[in-house]
């Protein structure tokens, strides 16, 4: 989960890594009084979570109150690659002498942490790494070891930061470490660090990314989840505890195990192509010895979706009886009418290991006139793509 900048900055110090006061606001009015309150030249920032908000015109000095309003004016409901703003931030204004960039990330690949640094910050620092390389330290951080004084000494020195101020540089990479490993983060980004004019080393922006599969361990990070910009399925997925990513298709998938999810997500994307284009519309995996219930939220959340054109139950089962899908599929439908929502959109079934007679025949049995089983994943990759390709012509 990413954070908003002002978020981002309340964990920065929080674990003690120095940001500038500040103050988020959801109105002109808010906006006037924090900046009155602060009482003297501020910034207006807009709080979205994508980057280049400065290019975009989301980042405003104002002399005083009256200006602060003014900008929050021009900044609130503001469209940056898509995000409309919402929330602004209003800080004091810095004096700045420089701007520098660091990050801590984790580096999958090599089973470590990756830190960066630059005294070139402020600007996009895909740039500087594309077209000054040497002007980024890139350095491994072993997980275990983590960032030590030394390594953080090291990193300060390599990057070239003025000697009077590696100290601090150093703190602040040994701060960033606490808000990664004590938040578990994956992400922590400064840019710019900058050096104000009276010496003080201070994070300027903020840029946080959390592990989701890690909330459970941090109660306060609930608090952080933007309700409003989450999509609503996914919200109500979460709550039942299944495993769903809204995707930008028409085709519903279901599935057990992540692995056969993956799969059944390409081989519908590719038997789509064959029925204009039509692609997966979720990943959503039930997981394995699901029962009939998991199964039934989850068709819910799936027909719920009003992007989905038809549903694919594509289901292997090992741990999971396919008696229990099959059941859950029933479960579903009842629940739905019963509701007042009874489904329209076909679903295509492919049944196979455990207890699978059994499955095909409770679905055989029930008789429904929107189900479908086919035999393979691929003809029923096909068979879906098709139902979803027609309901979408129909329209
Ligand atoms: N509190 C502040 N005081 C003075 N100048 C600031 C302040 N905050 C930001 N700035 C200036 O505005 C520039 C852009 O700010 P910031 O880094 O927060 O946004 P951004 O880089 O445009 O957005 P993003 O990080 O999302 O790409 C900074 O490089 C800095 O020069
Ligand atoms: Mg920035």
């Amino acid at each position: 989960m990413d954070l908003y900048e002002y978020q981002a900055k309340d964990l920065f110090d929080r674990h003690v890594v120095p940001v500038t006061s500040g103050e988020v606001c959801t109105t002109v009015d808010a906006a006037q009084a924090a900046a009155a309150a602060i009482g003297g030249p501020v910034v207006v920032k807009a709080q979205v979570k994508t980057g280049g908000r400065g290019k975009a015109g989301g980042v405003k000095l104002a002399a005083d109150a009256d200006e602060a309003r003014s900008r929050a004016e021009g900044i609130l409901g503001l469209d940056i690659k898509g995000h409309i703003v919402r929330r602004i931030l209003i800080t004091p204004a810095t004096d700045i002498a420089e701007e520098y960039y660091v990050s801590i990330l984790l580096d999958r690949a090599n089973r470590a942490y990756l830190a960066m640094a630059s005294v070139e910050g402020g600007v996009e620092i895909e740039e500087v790494a594309a077209t000054r390389p040497e002007a980024l330290i890139r350095e491994r951080v072993d997980a275990l070891e983590g960032m030590t004084p030394a390594l953080a000494a090291r990193i300060a020195a390599d990057a070239r930061f003025p000697e009077n101020i590696r100290d601090a540089v150093a703190d602040v990479l040994v701060g960033l470490w606490r808000v990664l490993t004590g938040e578990d983060a994956t992400l922590v980004e400064v840019n710019p660090l900058v050096l104000a004019d009276d010496g003080s080393v201070l994070a300027l922006d903020g840029k946080v990314t959390l592990d989701g599969n890690a909330h459970y361990r941090h109660p306060h990070h609930e608090a952080l989840v933007d309700r409003d910009a989450t999509d609503p399925l996914e919200l109500k997925a979460a709550e039942l505890d299944l495993n769903y990513v809204k995707l930008d298709g028409q085709v519903g998938i279901i599935g057990n195990g992540a692995g056969l999810v993956m799969s059944t997500l390409d081989v519908v994307a590719y038997a789509g192509e064959e029925f204009g284009g039509v692609r997966p519309a979720n990943f959503l995996d039930i997981g394995g010895g699901a029962s009939a219930q998991v199964m039934s939220n989850g068709l819910d959340i799936v027909l719920g979706d009003p992007d989905v054109q038809a549903v694919f139950v594509n289901v292997f089962g090992g741990i999971t009886s396919c008696d229990a899908v099959a059941n859950g599929i029933v479960q579903a439908i009842g629940m739905l009418t019963d509701r007042g929502d009874a489904p329209s959109k076909p679903i295509v079934c492919r049944i196979d290991g455990n207890n699978a007679e059994e499955g095909r025949r409770i679905l055989t049995e029930f008789d429904h006139p929107l189900i479908e089983i086919v035999d393979t994943m691929d003809d029923a990759a096909r068979r879906v793509a098709q139902r979803a390709a027609a309901r979408l012509e129909g329209k």
